[in-house]
This record gives C-alpha cells, sequence and structure tokens, in this order.
C-alpha cells in the first residue's frame, strides 16, 4: 500500500519540486495550496513531468480551518510536509502580521488538523535564517539560534518551537525541521521552476532575468565585506537535491527510524559560494555576459553563511550532488522556458 503524502504549499517553487521527487519515489501525494502566491504552472509541469494527469489540485487555504478540516476528512494521509507561508524577508519588515497571522495561524491549524484526524508525521520547512549571523562557521544543527532580524526569521523559529512542543505534547506526532539554506536553480525537464512575482528578492532570479533582459542590471549588493572578494558568501543548494533531502526526511519518519520525537537537518552544499563567484560562474556556464553593477549593502544581509551538512548525511543518508554550473545551466534553461524562447 502507497503512503501518501499531503504536501502544503504543494504548487510553488519548493513544494512542486518535492511533489515530483516524492510520487517519483512511489509515494502518493495530496498536493494543496490556495495559489496566493503562484498560478498553476508549476503543477501543470509536475503533471507533464511524472505523467500523471490525474494528479488533483486542491485549492486550500490552510488559515481556512474548516476547509482544511474538509480536506483531512478527504483523503487518508500518512506525513505532511507542510511549506504553505509567505516568504518576502521585507515584506515582513513593512507588514509583520500578514505574517505572523498566515504563517503561524496556518502551520497551527494543520498540527491541530493532523493530530485529530491520526496523521504523526510532520516535515516543516525551515530556514537558515533561524541562525542570524552566527560567529562560528559552518553552522551545526547545534548552533545556538540568535534572535530573528525579520518577523518573517521569527516565523520559522516560532513554527519550529511550535513543532517541537507539540512533538513533546502530544506522543503520537513525530517532527523534522529542514533548516535550508539558499535553494536556487530548477528541474532539469525546464518544466517547474522558480516563478517570483514583481521584482525578485533574491539573486539568482534577478539574475536570470537580467539575462533575458526583464531587468535593466544586476546589482551586487556590497564588495566590502570581510570575505577574499568582498561579496557575501552562502550555500546555494540545488532544488532537485533539496527536494530529495525531503524524500529522504519522510522515509525516515515513515520507516520508524527517528531517533528522537523532534529532528532538525541542515540542508545545504557545505560549500560558500561569494555573489561575485556566483554571477562568474552563471556567465560562464551559460556564454553570457550580465549586465551588473556594484551596489551599497543590502540591510539585513549577513556576510556569511553556510551548512555543516555531516548530520544529514548520517541520519539521512542524503547529500547534494549536482554542481553548481548544472544547477545555474538549469535556472537558465528555465527563464528562457517562461519567457517563451
Ligand atoms: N544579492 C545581490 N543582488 C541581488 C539579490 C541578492 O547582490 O539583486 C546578494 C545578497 O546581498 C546576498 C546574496 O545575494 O548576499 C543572496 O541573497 P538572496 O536574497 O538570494 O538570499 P538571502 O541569503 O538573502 O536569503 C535567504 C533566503 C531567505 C531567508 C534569508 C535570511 O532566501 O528565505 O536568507 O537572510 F530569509
Amino acid at each position: 500500500m502507497k503512503k501518501t503524502v499531503l504536501v502544503s504549499g504543494g504548487a510553488g517553487y519548493i513544494g512542486s519540486h518535492v511533489t515530483v521527487e516524492l510520487l517519483q519515489a512511489g509515494y502518493e501525494v495530496v498536493v494543496a495550496d490556495n495559489m496566493s502566491n503562484c498560478d498553476s504552472t508549476c503543477f501543470e509541469g509536475v503533471r507533464k513531468i511524472t505523467g500523471r494527469d490525474d494528479l488533483k489540485l486542491n485549492i486550500v487555504d490552510f488559515c481556512d480551518k474548516a476547509r482544511v478540516e474538509e480536506l483531512f476528512s478527504e483523503y487518508k494521509m500518512d506525513a505532511l510536509i507542510h511549506f504553505a507561508a509567505f516568504k518576502a524577508v521585507g515584506e515582513s519588515v513593512a507588514d509583520p502580521l500578514k505574517y505572523y497571522g498566515n504563517n503561524l495561524e496556518s502551520f497551527v491549524n494543520v498540527i491541530g488538523a493532523a493530530h485529530r484526524h491520526g496523521l504523526h508525521n510532520i516535515l516543516f520547512s525551515s530556514s537558515a535564517t533561524v541562525y542570524g549571523q552566527v560567529e562560528d562557521l559552518p553552522v551545526t544543527e547545534k548552533t545556538p539560534r540568535l534572535p530573528a532580524t525579520s518577523p518573517y526569521g521569527n516565523t520559522k523559529q516560532i513554527c519550529e518551537d511550535i513543532l517541537r512542543d507539540c512533538t513533546s505534547a502530544y506522543k503520537d506526532i513525530k517532527g523534522i525541521a529542514l533548516r535550508y539554506f539558499n535553494p536556487i536553480g530548477a528541474h532539469p525537464s525546464a518544466l517547474i521552476g522558480e516563478l517570483p512575482r514583481g521584482v525578485p528578492n533574491n539573486l539568482v532570479p534577478f539574475i536570470t532575468q537580467t539575462a533575458v533582459g526583464k531587468r535593466e542590471c544586476l546589482s551586487i549588493f556590497g564588495n566590502d565585506y570581510p570575505t577574499p572578494d568582498g561579496t557575501c558568501l552562502r550555500d546555494y543548494i540545488d532544488i532537485v537535491d533539496l527536494a530529495k533531502a525531503h524524500v529522504a526526511a519522510v522515509s525516515r519518519m515513515l520507516d520508524g527510524k527517528m531517533e528522537a520525537d523532534y529532528e532538525i537537518f541542515n540542508v545545504g552544499t557545505g560549500r560558500p559560494v561569494s555573489v561575485q563567484e556566483l554571477v562568474d560562474t552563471f556567465e560562464k556556464v551559460n556564454g553570457l555576459k550580465l549586465n551588473c553593477k556594484i551596489a551599497p549593502r543590502r540591510d539585513g544581509d549577513v556576510t556569511a553563511i553556510w551548512a555543516d551538512t555531516a548530520l544529514a548525511g548520517e541520519k539521512l543518508g542524503w547529500k547534494a550532488t549536482r554542481e553548481l554550473s548544472d544547477t545555474l545551466k538549469s535556472a537558465w534553461e528555465w527563464e528562457k522556458h517562461i519567457a517563451g524562447k
């Protein structure tokens, strides 16, 4: 009997890639999304990649308790991966109530429904943002979390705590938080990828939109940081590698392999890459020259952060495999695909 995984926010960037990997690994998936931050492009892409024309898109706002209840009554599900949340750092600073309201309420609702309906395995999509600017790099899962620097980051910390407390209070619930570093790239088919609304905040979508001519010039935010080339260091994780980490974590839960009721894993490559190195690599592998300039530092950016990935390697049997060059090629193929080129 196939195990069924509910993917909340399943039509979005990460959710759609995770849905593909779960289906290809032999799981059944219930995709649910309120489509507030995406259209159906990625969901249609998932259907094409997997040949699952019958896959249903359940329109669910996870803040709507009655609708969540209805979903749990309709399907018998074994695990939940919760993505449904707002994710723009700057917007969360400008409108914190939007973030606390949506990101916390939806998570509380879905855990409550899971608890009532006997779904015991919950995976939460957390972020490296919970670490803040730490001194000792790379960060391990034991590195203490510093106070969040944005309401968005705070919702990630609070949701981690909600999950931890629920696993400790309700003995039937098990939880895993995956702390993503910087997810980038697209599926090799170029049928699913990131579709930011408006001007992208993140580096790679801004690069690809500049390359395709949608943006005039890429700004590199600061080249006077205390790093080898003066630009910030991040750990860029390929989206398909990231998606596979979810399959490994879900299997760990469903196969009864967890060693504690609540576990945390970093999901990154373990390799710091500078903004300048990323831009240079993009240009080289795609044979392009980007229009770019050095701009002032961006408020709130940490100088450097990258993951220690030993725990995920040991316990999940997972590690990142895709080369940065291939990931950046996939990001460009996806941008061309959506531009119709
Ligand atoms: N950058 C530029 N120009 C741009 C966009 C970004 O130089 O146009 C630089 C940033 O300054 C940073 C690096 O590229 O040094 C990466 O920036 P992103 O916005 O792509 O990613 P962040 O590391 O800022 O964001 C990540 C996650 C968020 C999370 C945040 C916490 O994507 O979900 O870390 O700081 F909240």
